[in-house]
């Protein structure tokens, strides 16, 4: 696969809401608005165009709520994806769906050997040559273990203890080869050291901004795009020469998600060693 410039895959939230509960973000009593919905999916849509992203579009679809989330469809590694085994019933729903994308994009889709869930992008995040791995929630350690051979890489699977970041893209965002941004509290100890040694710039954010989604940013080259008040990792950004993009997505939070997770780069992450752009 070639890509002449950065290449995401997002789903339009024609059918998105909040129609069951499977992190402590949603509730059936907060209903998204439809309309907001529309919009704030569409600025940033908009917002990544502006960066020079070419989106590519998932066609939604009905009685599939979370299908926006397209960091969750699979592993992106060349021309191979490996899709999820999703944890819960619910989106279990969506793998059909992705694999079709995919093939028709010229992708090979392939299935993980059997043993263990595993949420895609959403819990596995390159770093130089190295995947950071996610594990409890909603992946198992030995599916990510499976994944890396199959890749031939390094993982570092580090566990998370905290049910509001069930998702590693919650609380941890590669820059670059040598720089994320995270939210300690977020991992173990044991995988906080595994994480400060995978990637030695570390910018941690606060619990107040780590609860509006400040780790779950879209990085392009030197643009950050991500939810609405996180001001001071903002101000962090651009300390290191990086600009923040806010784009309001309170609508996708009651979901428990935000940028990175309405997104799946296609042409690798500009904190991947690897990249199929031209
Ligand atoms: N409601 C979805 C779920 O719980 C949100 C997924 C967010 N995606 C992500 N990559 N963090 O599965």
């Amino acid at each position: 696969m070639t890509f002449d410039r950065p290449t995401i895959l997002m789903c339009p939230p024609d059918y998105y809401g909040i129609e069951y509960e499977i992190n402590p973000w949603m509730s059936r009593s907060r209903a998204s608005d439809r309309d907001r919905a529309q919009l704030q999916w569409q600025a940033l849509r908009n917002q990544l165009e502006s960066l020079g992203v070419d989106i590519r579009l998932l066609a939604p679809q009905p009685g599939l709520p979370d299908l926006v989330f397209t960091a969750n469809a699979g592993l992106v590694h060349r021309d191979v994806v490996y899709l999820s085994r999703f944890r819960h019933p619910e989106r279990q729903r969506e793998t059909p769906f992705n694999r079709a994308w995919f093939e028709a994009a010229g992708f090979s889709a392939r299935d993980l050997p059997p043993g263990g869930d595993f949420e895609g992008a959403g819990d596995a995040l390159f770093v130089g040559e190295t995947l950071v791995a996610g594990y409890l929630v909603r992946s198992d350690a030995r599916a990510e273990q499976d994944l890396a051979a199959e890749i031939g890489c390094q993982v570092i699977p580090a566990q998370l203890v905290d049910d509001r970041y069930y998702h590693l893209d919650t609380c941890f965002c590669p820059l670059n080869a040598t720089t994320a941004i995270w939210h300690p509290p977020a991992f173990d100890d044991y995988g906080r050291r595994a994480i400060e040694a995978a990637a030695p710039q570390l910018i941690a954010v606060a619990e107040a901004e780590a609860q509006r989604f400040a780790c779950n940013a879209v990085v392009v080259g030197r643009d950050v795009v991500l939810n609405t008040g996180c001001e001071q990792l903002g101000r962090e950004l651009e300390r290191i020469g990086y600009r923040a993009h806010p784009v309001e997505l309170d609508e996708f939070i009651k979901a428990g998600g935000s940028a990175k997770c309405l997104t799946l780069r296609l042409d690798g992450e500009d904190a991947a060693a690897w990249t199929d752009r031209a």
